[in-house]
């Protein structure tokens, strides 16, 4: 039974886990980042990168503590190569790559969103290809079509701001702290959606998205108006999770894949699955504790590579802005 080491660190989580069989989760260790960042309202890459070489060893230590296991039963190291911060990714590959030269085991770099789309099948035993996998985080809007594990296709995408970054922007219109989306979750539970803004659908056809308009809409709105921070925040979250659960529908329609999953941050929005819910669409999400940055997603995405022995050698560098295609 193979088990893998994944570390995490392209954002602002330092993750290690271990995973066996690409399913079963053997430790899961996150230090979490915000306390740091909260201050300077959103990431600060340099701070970040800092926090990721102080904690690293330390967070690697824990997940082979809690796993109760040693390097010797590991066989491959896996690591996020990209989308991320430069300097972040590269304290976690670097880090990967130290192990590996010195433990002689297998290197692979991981998609950090072949990442969020493995996170699912954490949970579900039952995921069979072919699927859509919407993902929805901090740095990506993005609808995949997975046909097989080798075969996926990016059929949509946000033409300017991902989802979560909306939320974050959006927030911080409202003077919310830093991460904004679950505070602006948390605020709209006592509003109401009763703001017009711009609901912004693209064409028919479209299985594209854009935020950018209604972000600047809504800091027009809130120029030359009266408003109450809740209601703006009902109604934002209404508005994009109406355009969230269309584009579902429209992917089904044209695909003839009846079977979603949606992972990444804003998957950790539970208004997010009662729209989807009342719209009467079936969507798969990861547990909560799995939607936001995790190294037990990283290591699961790594099996495929890991069961064709497709490894990469100590040349292999970050990629901060990883293309579409995620084998
Ligand atoms: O996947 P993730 O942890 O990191 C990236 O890969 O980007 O996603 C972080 C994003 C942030 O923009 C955060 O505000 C958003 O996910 N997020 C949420 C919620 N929790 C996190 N957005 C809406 N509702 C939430 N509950
Ligand atoms: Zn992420």
């Amino acid at each position: 039974m193979a088990k893998i080491l994944g570390i995490e660190s392209s954002c602002d989580e330092c993750a290690a886990a271990i995973i066996e069989d690409e399913r079963k989760i053997c430790s899961n260790v996150i230090h979490s980042q915000i306390e740091t960042h909260k201050a300077y309202g959103g990431v600060v890459p340099e701070i970040a990168s800092r926090e990721h070489l102080e904690v690293i060893d330390r967070v690697v230590d824990r997940a082979f503590k809690e796993a109760q296991l040693s390097m010797e039963d590991i066989d491959a190291i896996a690591v996020t190569r990209g989308p991320g911060l430069v300097g972040s990714l590269l304290v976690g590959i670097s880090y990967a790559k130290g192990l590996s030269l010195a433990t002689g085991k297998p290197l692979i770099g991981v998609h950090h969103l072949a990442g969020h789309i493995a996170s699912v099948k954490l949970a579900f035993e039952d995921i069979q290809a072919p699927y859509i996998a919407l993902v929805l985080s901090g740095g990506h809007s993005h609808f995949y079509k997975i046909d097989d594990k080798n075969s996926t296709t990016c059929i949509g995408q946000t033409r300017d701001d991902a989802l979560g970054e909306a939320f974050d922007k959006v927030a911080r219109m409202l003077s919310l702290n830093y991460p904004g989306g679950p505070e602006l979750e948390k605020l709209a539970k006592k509003g109401k959606p009763i703001y017009p803004f711009t609901k912004t659908l693209l064409e028919d056809d479209s299985l594209d998205f854009s935020f950018s308009g209604l972000k600047s809409n809504i800091m027009q709105y809130l120029q030359k108006n009266e408003w109450r921070a809740a209601d703006v925040a009902a109604s934002f979250q209404e508005n994009v999770f109406d355009v969230v659960a269309t584009k579902i529908e429209r992917a089904t329609k044209q695909t003839g894949i009846q079977d979603v999953i949606i992972v990444g941050g804003v998957s950790a929005n539970m208004r997010l699955r009662e729209v989807l819910t009342e719209r009467g669409l079936h969507v798969k999400f990861p547990p909560l504790w799995l939607c936001t940055d995790n190294a037990a997603m990283i290591a699961s995405a790594a099996f495929n590579s890991y069961h064709e022995q497709k490894f990469n050698d100590l040349s292999m560098d970050a990629i901060p802005s990883f293309g579409l295609n995620l084998c």
